[in-house]
């Protein structure tokens, strides 16, 4: 009665889709032990690699676990250890991939009762206590995989998107912590109608892409008008490195979720370790210390 498991770190925003996009990435997440427990309700037994709360109220992975467990009547609990390989606070889904872990985890042990629009929703309480903001376009892709589009809060609804097959992100991590709850408030809560247009214009296109093979498409669309340019200087150097990546070959390049990770896209893992090159040499020559991935889209 216990389950092993890896939960990944994802992409959320996608540039053009504020709190909506969303993707996995395949090289990087967190791994998870669940079990079920004569001792009822959620405890965690163990955290490996980053200092967060025990304390299952106050941990996100814990959250998301009680939000499922109140929906049970079960004379056990669960017990979950937490093997953390993403950094909170840097910008691919640290706390989403623990509370989507979490919920998916037990959903297993107890034989699935729950669908993965009703997992989402677990786990976006974890995102609540950890931003201050139920978003849930970290979660649904760690939870469905691949590329997915909340297309409606209320109700909720999440949609898995299609993937062609030669999809690679390289995601950089410059050393620095940056909080979601921070990275949020700095933004404005209205947008311009010209802003708007612009944006689900590349929405419609990015998913148009995404169904077509259409990798020029796919690169077109990453534009962001919105957030980008209110969150840029909190990444160091963002827009130097964007410009070199571009150059470089990528079909787009965008922040992270809320930052301060950024990501590209590319056709191919050739052109995917070019791109991961140029960001390398980009931070070097500044002396940035990062972390630096590729990942399959899947
Ligand atoms: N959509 C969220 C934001 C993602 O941009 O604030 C946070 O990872």
């Amino acid at each position: 009665d216990q389950i092993k498991l890896f939960s990944p770190a994802t992409v959320a925003n996608l540039a053009c889709g504020f709190d909506v996009l969303g993707m996995a990435l395949d090289s990087v997440g967190d791994e998870m032990i669940i079990k079920k427990s004569k001792n009822k309700g959620i405890s965690i037994s163990k955290i490996v690699g980053q200092d967060l709360p025990i304390e299952a109220t106050k941990n996100v992975a814990g959250v998301a676990a009680l939000e499922l467990y109140k929906e049970l009547e079960v004379d056990y609990g669960f017990e979950i250890q937490i093997f953390k390989n993403i950094k909170p606070g840097s910008g691919i889904g640290s706390s989403a991939a623990s509370a989507a872990g979490a919920v998916w985890g037990m959903n297993e042990l107890l034989g699935k009762p729950f669908s993965p629009n009703e997992l989402v929703a677990f786990a976006m309480e974890g995102e609540r206590l950890a931003s201050g903001n139920a978003h849930a376009d970290n979660v649904a892709p760690a939870l469905f995989g691949g590329f997915t589009l909340v297309r409606s809060y209320k109700p909720l609804e999440v949609i898995k998107l299609a993937c062609p097959e030669e999809l690679y992100a390289v995601v950089i991590h410059p050393q620095i912590e940056l909080k979601t709850a921070d990275s949020r408030k700095i933004l404005k809560p209205t947008i311009s109608l010209r802003d708007g247009v612009t944006h689900w214009g590349n929405v419609g296109g990015l998913v148009a892409g995404l169904y077509t093979n259409n990798y020029k498409l796919i690169g077109d669309c990453l534009k962001d008008v919105i957030a980008e340019p209110q969150r840029a200087d909190l990444i160091p150097h963002y827009y130097e490195l964007k410009h070199q990546v571009i150059k470089s070959g990528a079909l787009g390049v965008g922040i992270s979720g809320s930052g301060p990770s950024i990501f590209a896209l590319t056709k191919g893992k050739k052109i995917a370790k070019g791109v991961a090159k140029t960001m390398q040499t980009v931070y070097q020559n500044i002396g940035v210390d990062f972390d630096i991935h590729i990942s399959k889209v899947n």
